[in-house]
């Protein structure tokens, strides 16, 4: 018996929904979904966020009256970025670890509504730098590498005395992450989670993001390609992860997402780790530009590429769609 045709019809295993269903290798439900939320100081606030429609700005208040049904739903986490005034923002980024600050403030309130929910904070500082960088800038402009370490360091303990579950380094300093982990050993937060965004490329799909957290003007034309990874490199990427995981990350990301699935791969295959992707802003965006002219379908796309990151690799997924996939699920799974 050989494998060919007509003793082969693969045809034959499409026919009908049943068949194409039961033999479906991958899907996609609430547990693969993490809901990135944009966090403002204040009450009752909510703003829109142009170059990402249906993405708000919210208040913590509002927030959590926005995720009643989303938990409701099996939302296992939400990742917080937050909207720092610029009256706070400063060379030295010091608001990043003020104990009393938005995101450790957000986090109390959180954990308090939903115990269950996994909350999860980026550690970087570009929300907090006047000049929009993840690092600090030394007298000639470079990003200081170890400098930045020790600040990073310092934000991640406050967000895991504030109840982070999972901290999430972003800023692609060389070597925080084994120095994040040692100090959280230390200080008595032995489960809070590591997240490193291992593998993260200087990306022209963050600009919707810079808009809604407020960098972008404050970063002008300068670049972070000293410290995020080359678009055209793969070896790297599996250098960096290799590096995160022995210093102690529990869960590697990749960042970009859909143009980057072959570093997931790449990713998933070498390592057998958890590994992460984020669905990034300027992703969202296209997506709902086509959407919004008519010229892709809205569910059918956002459900394609989602389906699409579970067949690189990932075990979970950052999308803004989250929010909007949720409330769509039945009983049958995401489809
Ligand atoms: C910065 C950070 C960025 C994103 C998440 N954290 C942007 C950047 O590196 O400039 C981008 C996320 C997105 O585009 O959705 N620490």
């Amino acid at each position: 018996m050989n494998r060919s045709f007509p003793n082969t019809r693969l045809r034959r295993l499409r026919q009908k929904s049943f068949v194409r269903n039961l033999i479906s290798e991958n899907q996609v439900s609430a547990n693969d979904l993490i809901w990135p939320v944009f966090i403002l100081d204040g009450k009752t606030q909510r703003q829109k966020v142009g170059s990402l429609p249906g993405v708000e700005r919210l208040s913590v208040d509002e927030l959590i009256k926005d995720l009643k049904p989303l938990v409701e739903k099996g939302l296992q986490a939400i990742a917080l970025f937050p909207v720092i005034d610029e009256n706070y923002k400063s060379e030295l980024a010091t608001e990043a670890y003020n104990p009393d600050g938005l995101v450790p403030k957000a986090l109390k309130e959180l954990k308090n509504a939903y115990p269950e929910l996994g909350l999860i904070t980026d550690v970087a500082l570009d929300p907090y730098t006047s000049h929009g960088q993840d690092g600090l800038l030394g007298s000639d402009g470079q990003i200081l590498n170890d400098e930045t370490n020790d600040v990073l360091v310092k934000q991640a303990l406050c967000h895991a005395a504030a109840g982070a579950d999972m901290v999430a380094p972003s800023d692609m300093m060389d070597g925080r992450i084994g120095m994040i982990r040692k100090a959280l050993e230390d200080n008595k937060f032995k489960n809070t989670l590591i997240l490193s965004y291992a593998a993260k490329y200087a990306s022209c799909f963050y600009g919707p993001f810079r808009d809604a957290v407020g960098s972008a003007k404050n970063l002008g034309a300068s670049s972070k390609e000293s410290y995020q990874m080359n678009p055209a490199n793969a070896d790297v990427a599996l250098h960096e992860v290799e590096l995160d995981l022995n210093e102690g990350a529990d869960i590697v990301m990749v960042k970009p997402g859909l143009p980057y699935l072959d570093i997931v791969k790449l990713v998933k295959d070498e390592f057998k780790v958890p590994t992460f992707a984020y669905h990034v802003s300027g992703e969202y965006a296209m997506i709902k530009a086509a959407s919004e002219k008519g010229w892709v379908n809205e569910k059918k796309i956002v459900m394609e590429s989602l389906m699409s990151f579970k067949r690189a690799g990932c075990d979970a997924i950052l999308t803004y769609f989250a929010k909007d996939v949720l409330l769509e699920l039945d009983n049958s799974g995401i489809r």
